[in-house]
């Protein structure tokens, strides 16, 4: 399934928080969206999530989700969410719950998805037994579980420490390899975004515009270290980061 925004703007009262963007989230691929602090990113994922509908132009979704998909627009946040007071199984069995699904039929997908996520051994673990790392691995797991036609991810990795963030992200790469999804990951972080995405869409300060779209155009399971063409598009992306970041801060010395 394929995600098309046409013409997104959105005002909270007076208060502008996005224009006019134009953006396509094809089928199998990562979106990265990149911008300073408050510039709409989580507004914009919520949007495409249909949490919340912007006050103006359209967001539309284009061919069927997959085959057994039981939610197609899964989030994944920065902070985990599971239920402390049930094991991963019983985290990951609850949205089968909510879909209607018990017994054999759920037992089969849990397994899957444990295997998937490397956590088969943890399966009676409790949340508080885990790392950081698993807890999202966990959250990961409980998103595959839906078979989802996009993930929408907001920094699923901040919360973790730069090693465990090494390691989910080669987590998230090898499971992509095995089974392409369709994502939309937000973050503030442009190495991320250099390491997962296919595209990078680099928005303003708030309001936030799309001021460019960077396409990495290599496969995802390669580390292109020393790709000349790769780091000239790294360096690119930072210079526009930067200058944003940089105006968005002498806008604020201005209040
Ligand atoms: N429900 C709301 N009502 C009013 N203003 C809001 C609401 N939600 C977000 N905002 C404002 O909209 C702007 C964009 O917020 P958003 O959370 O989308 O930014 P962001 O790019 O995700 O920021 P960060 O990088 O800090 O996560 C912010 O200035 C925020 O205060
Ligand atoms: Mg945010």
């Amino acid at each position: 399934m394929e995600i098309r925004l046409s013409g997104v703007s959105h005002t909270y009262d007076d208060f502008e928080v996005l224009q006019d963007i134009n953006l396509d989230i094809p089928d199998g691929r990562i979106v990265c969206i990149v911008g300073p602090s408050g510039c709409g990113k989580s507004t914009l994922l919520r949007f495409i999530g249909g949490l919340e509908r912007p006050t103006h132009g359209d967001i539309v979704q284009i061919g069927d989700p997959p085959k057994g998909c039981l939610n197609p627009l899964t989030y994944i946040f920065q902070d985990f969410a599971l239920l402390p007071w049930r094991t991963v199984r019983g985290n990951i069995s609850l949205v089968l719950e909510d879909h209607g699904i018990g017994g054999a039929a759920a037992q089969r997908i849990i397994d899957d998805v444990l295997a998937r996520t490397k956590l088969s051994d943890f399966a009676h673990a409790l949340p508080k037994q885990l790392s950081g790392g698993m807890k999202q691995r966990v959250a990961i797991a409980r998103a595959l579980a839906v078979n989802p036609a996009v993930m929408l991810m907001d920094e699923p990795l901040s919360a973790l420490d730069s090693q465990t963030r090494e390691l989910l992200m080669d987590d998230l790469i090898a499971l992509w390899t095995r089974a392409p999804f369709t994502a939309v990951y937000v973050t503030h972080n442009l190495a991320e975004a250099v390491r997962l995405g296919h595209s990078i869409v680099v928005l303003s300060r708030r309001p936030g515009r799309i001021r460019e779209i960077v396409h990495l155009d290599r496969p995802l399971d390669e580390r292109a270290y020393g790709d000349a063409d790769l780091e000239a598009k790294q360096k690119h992306l930072w210079d526009l980061m930067r200058d944003e970041a940089r105006a968005a801060d002498a806008e604020l010395m201005n209040v």
